[in-house]
């Protein structure tokens, strides 16, 4: 997979040489080019920003230095060979980043990202680009940041561990929470390791049963507990179908009931229904 990023703060993204995504690069997996925005300035203050139109705070990125970025940045992936290139454009005001957008991601060839400062990027830029190639314009939560730079570390990160070959153990990503499948939609229970005790705290019996039927079953229990304390949210949105006898069991012990089309909702306490 190859990324480019467009930045005004190129040493924001050197944390993409360490670790996994630094791994990944060294082991061909990823081609990362990060770009200075300001190299597509001609005047002599390097300016990237200009005030808003109708008024108001802050200033607005402009659209002649990423229009020439952009145009550059791609001509010069075709000319490498990367085909298939995708726009990512972090901004509190996208679709919230999931693991399903993750897997999506992934499965793109070539990503390009515009982190912003200011106030964002001229929305023209984002409209001129959508009619050349896809454009994801993505949120990282319900917060806003300075600037997008920390957003693509985060898309980075969680897409290049979906890459073939970059996480040791390709297994490693099927429990994770929101991992497609049998957990779908779960956040992942509590995890140990050796000691076996620790300050007086055990592990859960269970574990060392080297029983693996209990074992899944356990964790299923503590995946379920998990999700309906801390994102009752996904519970609702669980298809009741893909509930067994004991998930049920579980729930209703934590005060879920299901309503009549089938899906399950917390019970208010107090509240007559
Ligand atoms: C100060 S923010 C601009 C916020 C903008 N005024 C708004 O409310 O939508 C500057 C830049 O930081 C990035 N950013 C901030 N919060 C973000 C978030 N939650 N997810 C992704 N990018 C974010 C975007 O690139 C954004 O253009």
């Amino acid at each position: 997979m190859r990324l480019d990023v467009v930045t005004i703060f190129p040493e924001y993204l050197d944390p993409l040489n360490v670790s996994l995504v630094g791994k990944a690069r060294a082991r061909g997996r990823l081609d990362v080019h990060i770009h200075d925005l300001r190299e597509w300035t001609y005047d002599r203050h390097n300016t990237v920003d200009d005030t808003p139109y109708g008024g108001g705070p802050g200033m607005v990125m402009k659209t002649e230095p990423w229009g020439d970025a952009l145009d550059q940045v791609l001509a010069d992936g075709y000319e490498a060979g990367a085909h298939g290139p995708a726009l990512v454009v972090p901004t509190p005001s996208g679709r919230p980043f999931t693991q399903a957008l993750a897997v999506e991601l992934s499965e793109r060839p070539w990503l390009v990202f515009t982190p912003a400062r200011y106030e964002g990027i001229d929305r023209r830029v984002i409209d001129e680009y959508a009619t050349r190639l896809p454009v994801y314009e993505v949120s990282i939560g319900d917060y806003v940041l300075a600037g997008g730079e920390a957003a693509v570390l985060v898309v980075t990160e969680a897409v290049a561990r979906l890459l073939p070959g970059v996480l040791g153990n390709a297994e490693s990503h099927r429990d994770d929470s929101f991992a497609p499948g049998a957990m779908a939609n779960l956040l992942e229970g509590p995890v140990y390791t050796k000691p076996p005790e620790w300050r007086g705290r055990e592990i859960p019996d269970v574990l060392l049963s080297g029983h693996h039927g209990k074992i899944a079953r356990w964790r299923r229990d503590e995946a379920f507990r998990r999700t309906a304390a801390n994102r009752p949210d996904l519970i609702e949105r669980c298809d009741p179908a893909s509930f067994d006898k004991k998930d049920r069991e579980t729930l209703s012990i934590l005060g879920w009931a299901p309503e009549p089309g089938g899906r399950f909702w917390r019970r208010v306490e107090g509240v007559e229904e």
